[in-house]
C-alpha cells in the first residue's frame, strides 16, 4: 500500500550492492540493535554527537529518538532524511543526508555509519555513492558536503574517492578536547566526472514537494 501522506516511505536508492530506504519501526529497531553492537572502538569518536558510547538502553532509545524527532521535525526547509542501508535483505548501518533552505542553496550534508562487523568491505563507500546519486541526480544538488576527523580513515578516504576536495576544517570539542574536523566539499562537476549508471532512484517524485522545490535531472 503506498504512504499517502508520508510518500518519503516508498523512496528507494538501489545500487548492485545495496539498498537505501527509509527505515519502518522493524528497520528502527534493528539500527538500535546494531548500534548496541557497537559501531568503533570506544576508545574513539567518529561522531561530533558521542551517542554511540551511550550505556545501554540509552543508546539504543537515542537511535530510536534521533529518527523519530527526523520525521517529527521534517518540513520542506529544512530536512534530515534517514536511510537504512540494506544488503542482501539485512539492515546494516544508516546513511543520512540533510539540508537547510535546498531549494535556495542546492547544499547537502550527510552522515553515516556501518555496524563494526559489515565495516571494511567498501559497503560505506557504495552507501555514500548512493546517497550522491540521490542528492545530484534525484534531486538537482550542487554541491555536498561531508566531515570526518583527521583519524578516521575510512570515512577520510571515502569522500576523497569519490571526488570530495579538501574544504578546510571546523573545530569541535571531542570527548572533552579541542579537536578539528576536516570539512570536504564535493561540487556538482566533480560528482559528474565520476557519475555511476548503475544506481537508481525510485519513488522521488511522489515526495519530491517534501523536499521543496528541486531540480530531477536523472
Ligand atoms: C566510516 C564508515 C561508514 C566507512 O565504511 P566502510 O564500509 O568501513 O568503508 P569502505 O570499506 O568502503 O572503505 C573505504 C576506504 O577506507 C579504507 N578503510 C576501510 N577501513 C579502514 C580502516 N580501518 N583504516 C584505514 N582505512 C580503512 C578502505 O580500504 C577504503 O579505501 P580505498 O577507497 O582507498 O580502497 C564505517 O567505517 C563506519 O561506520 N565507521 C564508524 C562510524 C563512522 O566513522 N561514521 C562516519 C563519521 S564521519
Amino acid at each position: 500500500m503506498g504512504h499517502r501522506y508520508w510518500p518519503l516511505f516508498e523512496l528507494r536508492v538501489r545500487t548492485p550492492r545495496l539498498d537505501l530506504r527509509p527505515p519502518d519501526e522493524a528497520d528502527l529497531f534493528a539500527l538500535a540493535a546494531l548500534a548496541a553492537e557497537g559501531i568503533h572502538d570506544p576508545a574513539t569518536m567518529p561522531f561530533l554527537t558521542e551517542w554511540s558510547v551511550l550505556p545501554s538502553p540509552r543508546r539504543e532509545r537515542s537511535v530510536l529518538q534521533w529518527h523519530w524527532k527526523a520525521w517529527a521535525d521534517w518540513s520542506p526547509d529544512k530536512w534530515d532524511l534517514p536511510l537504512a542501508v540494506v544488503v542482501d535483505g539485512e539492515v546494516v548501518g544508516t546513511q543520512a543526508v540533510h539540508a537547510e533552505q535546498f531549494a535556495v542553496l542546492r547544499s547537502v550534508y550527510s552522515g553515516s555509519w556501518l555496524v563494526q562487523r559489515w565495516q571494511g568491505k567498501g559497503i560505506g563507500t557504495e552507501m555514500r555513492a548512493a546517497m550522491l546519486h540521490l542528492a545530484f541526480a534525484g534531486l538537482g544538488a550542487e554541491v555536498a558536503f561531508s566531515g570526518a576527523y583527521p583519524d578516521n580513515e575510512a570515512s577520510v578516504r571515502i569522500s576523497r574517492s569519490l571526488g570530495y576536495e579538501d574544504d578546510g576544517w571546523e573545530p569541535h570539542v571531542r570527548q572533552g578536547a579541542a579537536a578539528r574536523s576536516i570539512r570536504f566539499r564535493l561540487e556538482r562537476a566533480r560528482w559528474e566526472e565520476r557519475r555511476r549508471h548503475d544506481i537508481v532512484v525510485e519513488g522521488l517524485d511522489a515526495c519530491r514537494d517534501m523536499f521543496g522545490h528541486s531540480w530531477g535531472v536523472s
